[in-house]
């Protein structure tokens, strides 16, 4: 029997195992799961597990938070020896995160194949941590699962051979599809409060965002005018929390946070995320994985950042650029109230399909080449669940 192990470690890793683990699981092949331990805390970690229908880990490496260097290196030490000890015919590392790479540089090292889910994507910016770790994972991965066409471009402009690549689709949008009808149960604009009206929910954890206080200090105060628009439901990160908490530590508070109704709250479960974010008016983000699922929704998006590695989704999706500035965030934020439209974009291969894709590309060798001369125009087409358009959102 084939083996494929997974190594995961941090909360956007493990909405793109769930499905890739279904898929496996249904086709018969012994699936191991190791958790590096990135993310530890109850409501970033074991929640998706249970939430998702990811089984538990079958290793856990309790590597827990450090320095880059101290974590990428405390996940290869803690590897290695089960990697030697279990020696798997696939090792599927997902998306950027310091985990994703560390498991893929063990592995290579170890001449054991390295398939990467989410391969491809570039934001051209060195300063992320998360594109180093996205370049030489890709570089040392055999196996390449894109979730979009610009992936390829990218791969090939770095020189790497078509053969590699696999566009399969993206796998956040199969547990989206896969979440919407529990979602939809959950009414969760109703427990906070914002049933029928028209609400945003805001993320943002980027160190670019939130680890200088002159730049936090800044969005907090464009969201608290936000604020006085339309309730801000915004879960906070712990790193983010972090910050805040040494903000209000020299007396300040994000402006208007009560009586405005910008609600801090703790993270959220994957369930009530997408429940809120699916029946917002707009969505504030840092986060890759909100850029896509509000694209699928058909949420107008705004994300805080020079440049995103999901390009597909300003082009042909939701999502809309925003430069880190008060006035420019709330003047965007108030063009995008209006934008939110009952048609959903229809992207390629966002079908709900691609962790099928995947296991047929390692188990029955299948190509889903990437042919440019297939490249869609942007479409809008009402398909699938009917997604509630909040009251007063045009
Ligand atoms: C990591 C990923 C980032 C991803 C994000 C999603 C890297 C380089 N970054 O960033 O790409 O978008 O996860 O959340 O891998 N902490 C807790 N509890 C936890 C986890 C973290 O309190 O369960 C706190 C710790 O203070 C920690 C800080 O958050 O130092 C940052 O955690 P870390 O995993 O280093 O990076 P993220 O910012 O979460």
């Amino acid at each position: 029997m084939m083996r494929v192990l997974s190594v995961v470690g941090a909360r956007p890793n493990f909405m793109k195992l769930a499905p890739v683990d279904r898929a496996l699981v249904k086709r018969g092949v012994e699936h191991v799961i190791i958790h590096t331990g990135q993310h530890y805390d109850q409501g970033m970690s074991a929640a998706f597990f249970e939430e998702l229908w990811i089984p538990a880990p079958d290793h856990h490496l309790g590597v827990g938070s450090a320095s880059h260097a101290q974590q990428t290196a405390a996940v290869m030490q803690r590897l290695e020896p089960l990697l030697l000890d279990l020696r798997p015919d696939l090792l599927l590392v997902y998306g950027d995160v310091n985990s994703t790479l560390a498991a893929a540089l063990v592995a290579a090292k170890l001449q054991l194949r390295v398939g990467h889910v989410e391969a491809g994507l570039r934001s051209g910016d060195w300063t992320m941590p998360e594109e180093i770790n996205r370049v030489v994972t890709d570089r040392l991965s055999e196996m390449l699962f894109l979730p979009s066409r610009d992936a390829a471009e990218n791969l090939s402009a770095e020189g790497i051979a078509s053969d590699r690549m696999h566009f399969v689709g993206n796998v956040m949008i199969d547990t989206v599809a896969w979440a919407l009808p529990q979602a939809l149960k959950l009414n969760a604009a109703a427990r906070y409060g914002v049933a029928g009206h028209p609400y945003a929910v805001v993320t943002l954890h980027r160190p670019s965002n939130v680890d200088d206080a002159g730049v936090l200090r800044e969005l907090l105060d464009a969201l608290g005018r936000l604020a006085a628009k339309v309730p801000v439901l915004f879960p906070v990160h712990p790193r983010t929390r972090t910050r805040i908490t040494e903000l209000g530590g020299r007396g300040r508070h994000p402006r208007g946070s009560k009586e405005h109704s910008l609600e801090l709250l703790e993270p959220l479960g994957y369930l009530e995320m997408l429940s809120l974010v699916t029946g917002a008016a707009l969505v504030v983000t840092d986060s890759g994985g909100l850029q896509e699922e509000t694209s699928f929704l058909g949420v107008p998006c705004i994300t805080v950042r020079p440049n995103t590695e999901r390009p597909i989704t300003c082009t042909h999706g939701t999502n809309r650029l925003v430069l880190l500035r008060r006035d420019a965030l709330l003047a965007a934020a108030e063009r995008a109230l209006g934008r939110r439209s009952p048609a959903r974009p229809v992207i390629e291969r966002w079908d709900g399909r691609a962790a099928e894709r995947i296991v047929a590309a390692v188990c029955d060798e299948e190509r889903f080449e990437v042919d440019a001369a297939a490249a869609s125009p942007p479409q809008m087409a009402r398909r699938g669940v009917a997604i509630p358009v909040p009251l007063g959102a045009s």
